[in-house]
């Protein structure tokens, strides 16, 4: 059992605390820099207490013990408590290494009453062993009581504690419960349960081991279970050895800590270049970053990454991120900022991007003369980006593909391209600057948010619904379904993702007025597929922690995504924002209208 048991240990606690004790094997394979051990048998916890103070002690009194069934039955007749501890110690370790199966089974006035085991070689002198097992005590306290009180006086928040008690019988036969004079009841295991509710409710992290027994089941259902097969030492008959048992975890319940008035945003995270992108999560992320910091977790994946601004403060956290999203310009930035650890652009390719090549194809010239820049602002795009898809190193060829879609976005008002000619001109300074100027000054913030976090980060561009890649946290910010308004990434972007993607594999509506292409089909564009998107990424990714973005005017509702997520997470919860947009109502032009929206953020884990 000690594997799956590493398995769903805690990568960091305060204290280690296993109460009951017995053989302590979790104990001496995890070696805790700090732990409570406790039992409820005194011979027990008088083992351990003469191992860890007097090892030298209890090895001189073992040392003459002999495999001899006389002596057996006469140092077994001993009344240890009449012994010096390390003496008693020595007893204990001799008759556990002699007796039938290494029993420990007591009578009811508390003596030791397993047989002689008739073995040929017993190891009765595990010198190696103890001084090993005695180093290790060291950082431990040992104490004898019940399980209850040690718990109830000691156990803190943060705290692992491993709980290993009297098993639950799985056949009338096989009784394992008679381990201290006290008997073990189906009431004690219900007690037993309610104190794990209380550790969990106190945030303390707790394993717990027993049969695979319904009443386990029932008792604990609403944790993790997991059932595996054991060998169990023991059973007399072999054929009985072979069990199953279960291992429950409950992870510690979190009240999610956010600070009212959050972190401002700080150090690299600053550095990425802000885009206007719809639905960026730019303004949200003091409040991201503090939700963030209640969890462990050392991968991320930031699956509708669009302006990448998350994707990057997670890399800045110095965590493995994959981004992905289904649009090509998203994941051009993500490729030069967040997958690319170090590639900056130099000045010299700076500056050969605006060196016109005879066979420059004339594209954007050609196609979109008159629509959303004048013919030389289009010459400058159609040269750079000719130039740039020259560019052999991926990551130097998507540097210089997003300051070319920085710039655009940038010289176009309300960044978007969904109607044609200057309209909403406002003559800011943006507009203003030539679009090479645009581009350099693009250069320069993507090169300045260049750096390494020491980890492989991937950005993927495929369609959230077929991602394969796991990873322990995913953040799900996909387009916010109204039945009021349109969430088309594609028709509002189609001229910057067109750059990204070189108009290829788009179907071209050669017919609009804009000349856009088809938009990509997505879930997220209609109620009963959002709803079926949702339940489905829940579903996928129900071993990760699951972090949601979703606002108060879009479906799913609050309570809804509350119900959605409950149906695969364990513990769910939901942060309200109260966030006003900043862009005035599109329908109340020029009005001071703002649109009151709560931004939610829901978490599942
Ligand atoms: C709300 S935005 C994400 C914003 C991002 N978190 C940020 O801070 O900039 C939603 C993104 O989902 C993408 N998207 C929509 N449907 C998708 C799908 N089926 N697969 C992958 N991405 C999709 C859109 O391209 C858009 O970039």
């Amino acid at each position: 059992m000690l594997s799956p048991l590493h398995q769903v240990a805690p990568k960091t606690f305060s204290n280690y605390i296993e109460p009951f004790f017995g053989g302590g094997a979790l104990f001496f394979s995890l070696n805790p820099s700090r732990a409570l051990i406790a039992d409820s048998n005194p011979e027990l916890v008088n083992l351990y207490t003469s191992v860890r103070d007097n090892v030298a002690k209890v090895l001189r009194f073992l040392e003459p013990f002999e495999n001899d069934e006389d002596l057996f039955y006469q140092v077994r007749a001993l009344d240890y408590t009449n012994l010096e501890p390390e003496h008693a110690a020595a007893r204990t370790i001799f008759l556990n290494r002699t007796c039938f199966n290494g029993l420990y089974r007591v009578n009811k006035s508390g003596g030791f009453n397993v047989p002689f085991g008739r073995y040929k070689n017993p190891n009765i002198f595990p010198k190696e062993n103890l001084i090993a097992a005695s180093a290790a005590l060291q950082n431990a306290r040992i104490l004898l009581g019940d399980y209850k009180d040690i718990l109830r006086e000691n156990a803190e928040p943060n705290d692992f504690i491993f709980l290993d008690p009297p098993y639950l019988p799985v056949s009338e036969y096989a009784d394992f419960k008679r381990y201290t004079k006290e008997q073990f009841y189906e009431e004690d295991q219900v007690e037993l349960a309610e104190e794990v509710e209380r550790l969990h409710k106190m945030g303390c992290h707790v394993v717990l081991t027993n049969s695979n027994h319904p009443l386990v089941h029932d008792l604990y259902d609403k944790y993790e279970i997991k059932v595996h097969k054991t060998k169990r030492n023991i059973s007399s008959k072999a054929k009985t050895r072979t069990g199953e048992d279960v291992i429950v975890v409950a992870k510690p319940y979190k009240k999610i800590f956010l600070r009212e008035v959050p972190k401002p945003t700080s150090g690299q995270t600053l550095l990425y270049p802000s885009t206007r992108y719809m639905g960026s999560k730019e303004k949200l992320i003091p409040y991201i970053q503090d939700v963030l910091s209640n969890f462990e977790f050392d991968s991320a994946l930031d699956l509708f990454s669009g302006s990448g601004v998350v994707g990057y403060l997670m890399k800045s956290l110095g965590k493995k991120v994959i981004t992905n999203d289904y649009m090509a310009m998203s994941s051009t930035f993500s490729k030069a900022m967040i997958e690319n650890n170090g590639r900056k652009l130099s000045a010299e390719k700076l500056d050969q991007l605006f060196e016109r090549q005879n066979n420059t194809d004339c594209f954007v010239e050609d196609t979109f003369s008159g629509l959303y820049y004048t013919d030389e602002e289009n010459r400058v795009i159609d040269t750079v980006r000719w130039n740039a898809k020259q560019i052999t190193n991926p990551y130097e060829r998507s540097i210089a593909m997003s300051a070319l879609i920085r710039a655009c976005l940038k010289k176009r008002a309300r960044g978007i391209f969904t109607y044609t000619g200057l309209r909403y001109d406002d003559g800011r300074a943006d507009l203003k600057m030539s679009m090479e100027d645009q581009i350099r000054n693009a250069t320069k913030l993507i090169n300045g948010a260049v750096f390494s976090n020491g980890q492989k980060n991937r950005s993927l561009n495929s369609d959230a619904m077929s991602i394969r890649t796991k990873a322990d946290l995913v953040y799900l910010d996909p387009p916010y379904f109204s039945p009021l308004s349109d969430n088309e990434y594609v028709r509002r972007y189609h001229f910057v993702e067109g750059l990204a993607k070189g108009w290829s594999e788009v179907d071209m509506q050669w017919h609009t007025k804009t000349k856009k292409f088809k938009s990509y089909p997505t879930p997220f564009s209609s109620r009963s597929g959002a709803y079926d998107a949702f339940n489905k990424l829940f579903y996928k990714f129900r071993d990760s922690i699951i972090l949601v973005s979703y606002s108060s005017n879009s479906l799913p509702s609050r309570e809804e995504m509350l119900s959605l997520l409950a149906k695969h997470k364990r513990q769910v919860d939901v942060i309200d924002i109260d966030y006003r947009y900043s862009f005035a109502n599109q329908g109340n032009k020029g009005s001071n209208i703002k649109n009151e929206v709560k931004e939610y953020l829901f978490i599942g884990y």
